[in-house]
């Protein structure tokens, strides 16, 4: 071995040990750590699956070296918190919320209701639920002169991109928000970004179209609502189909939190120097692009793109060869099924016996068929994700593929906000700040400009 290496033992009986050491004597749910480089070994704690990054600092080679740390692009293998929102199996395909199944909630419960579980840790009583509901929609309007903001953007700005800069701007609105060590402010925070979300998207909406943004009707349930702002136009009261509310409903209830993904991740991160807008801000920023919720956009656009179903294998090919990415397959943490997918794909039977059926679902079920049996994506445990389907339930509902994302950060906020005041409340956190593998020149003389220039 080479000296410049470290070799790891797992030393498993019961309870974690005290601090790394020198020695290794005495440790219990242990890593034994030898440093080749010194020949001294260590004895790390091993708690809940991992080793504390901190305890890895201890191991140098000298005296003045800033010990061992860990690599990790993409926190691939690394924990980065302590949460009890949400829990995810990928290998079983388990998602639950606060402890309750992803199918159960999507079958029985609501959206608020959900939110309110995710924020709250638990299902709200009657009292409770009312309560909440009440507060949620009576903070839906936003002061006017967001509305002037909006009108603002260029006819055609891509909606996220008009939530993103509103939902940063609602900061503007309420300076007091800043003042997160005050309970009150925090929940005051909370309603209004739930309550605000959906309008600021349907106005989002509505200015692509050139059409007059709706006021919230606060009669309306959250996603009736929604649709209402949406599609309103000059009858008195906007009436969705109830099984297209229902569907949003579950859409919403599917989308509502995932852990630590990208955007989450983006919430804390920013979250951890203490603006709850711009921390938001951050994760709709972060959920934008095609790899993460921007995944449905992108899907709807492959399966145009294919055209017809016998241009399936060529697209296929094409994938395994790596000029195209087979968009809506494939997650970091899910290696044998989305949950969230078989739900969806159940919804879009129930929306499109509203609707009619999406020439386009012909195209999707052809590439789902062809890829769950080809060695490529099996061996790469590739499977369809919570984007496969939910872009075409969106366009049966007469979204453009630019609104498919902002319906996802919609919901996705009450989920966001959970884990912002989880990480407010944990005293563990602190400011994130990663370390770097320093690649570059060091210490060099600055050339001024003459000379530079004349070389
Ligand atoms: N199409 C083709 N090949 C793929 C795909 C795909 N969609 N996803 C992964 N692979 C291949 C990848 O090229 C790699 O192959 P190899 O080992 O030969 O280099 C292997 O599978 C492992 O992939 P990875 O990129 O290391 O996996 P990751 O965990 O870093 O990425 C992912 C996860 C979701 C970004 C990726 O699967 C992907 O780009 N999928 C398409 C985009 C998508 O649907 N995103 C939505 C995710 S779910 C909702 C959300 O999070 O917002």
């Amino acid at each position: 071995m080479s000296t410049d290496s470290a070799s790891i033992d797992t030393a498993s009986t019961d309870t974690s040990s005290a601090d790394a050491t020198s020695s290794h004597d005495g440790a219990a749910s242990s890593l034994t750590i030898r440093d080749n480089r010194t020949g001294a070994e260590y004895d790390v704690p091993v708690v809940d699956g991992t080793v504390r990054a901190a305890d890895l600092a201890k191991i140098k080679a000298a005296d003045d070296g800033t010990g061992i740390a860990v690599y990790d692009p993409g926190f691939v293998n690394t924990a980065s918190c302590r949460s009890s929102i949400t829990f995810i199996d990928g290998d079983k395909g388990v998602l639950e919320y606060r402890g309750y199944p992803i199918e159960q909630l999507a079958e029985h419960s609501t959206y608020l209701e959900v939110a309110y579980l995710l924020i709250h840790g638990e299902l709200p009583n009657q009292q409770q639920c009312q309560a909440w509901e009440h507060q949620i929609t009576f903070h839906t309007f936003v002061h006017e002169n967001v509305k002037g903001f909006m009108e603002g953007f260029r006819y055609d700005a891509h909606p996220m991109g008009m939530l993103l800069a509103s939902v940063g701007a609602l900061s503007t609105f309420y300076p007091e928000s800043r003042n997160i060590s005050d309970e009150h402010v925090r929940n005051m925070q909370v309603i209004r970004m739930i309550a605000k979300m959906p309008t600021l998207g349907a106005w989002a909406f509505r200015h692509a179209q050139g059409k007059p943004y709706i006021y919230p009707d606060n009669d309306l349930g959250y996603a009736a609502n929604f649709l209402s702002m949406l599609f309103k136009m000059s009858e008195q009261r906007f009436e969705a189909d109830p099984r297209l509310e229902k569907a949003l409903e579950v859409l919403f209830i599917l989308h509502a939190d995932h852990e630590q993904n990208c955007s989450t991740n983006a919430v804390r991160s920013v979250g951890s120097s203490q603006d709850p807008y711009s921390a938001i801000a951050a994760g709709i920023g972060a959920l934008f692009g095609p790899l993460h919720g921007g995944a449905n956009e992108a899907v709807l656009k492959m399966l145009r793109r294919i055209g017809s179903v016998d241009q399936v294998p060529d697209f296929i090919e094409g994938v395994k060869n790596s000029n195209e990415r087979l968009m809506g397959f494939g997650h970091r943490v899910y290696k044998n099924y989305d949950p969230r997918a078989k739900i969806i794909k159940k919804a879009t039977d129930d929306v499109f016996e509203v609707t009619g059926v999406n020439p386009l679902l012909k195209i999707a079920v052809e590439l789902e068929k062809i890829a769950l049996e080809d060695e490529y994506f099996v061996s790469r445990k590739l499977y369809p994700n919570v984007d496969f389907y939910s872009g075409l339930i969106y366009e049966a509902l007469s979204f453009p593929p630019e609104m498919f994302t902002v319906l996802f950060a919609i919901p996705r906020t009450s989920g966001w906000l959970a884990q912002w005041l989880e990480l407010v409340d944990d005293p563990e956190q602190k400011i994130a700040r990663p370390k770097q593998i320093y690649t570059g020149a060091r210490t060099r003389d600055y050339l001024p400009r003459d000379q530079r220039w004349s070389a």
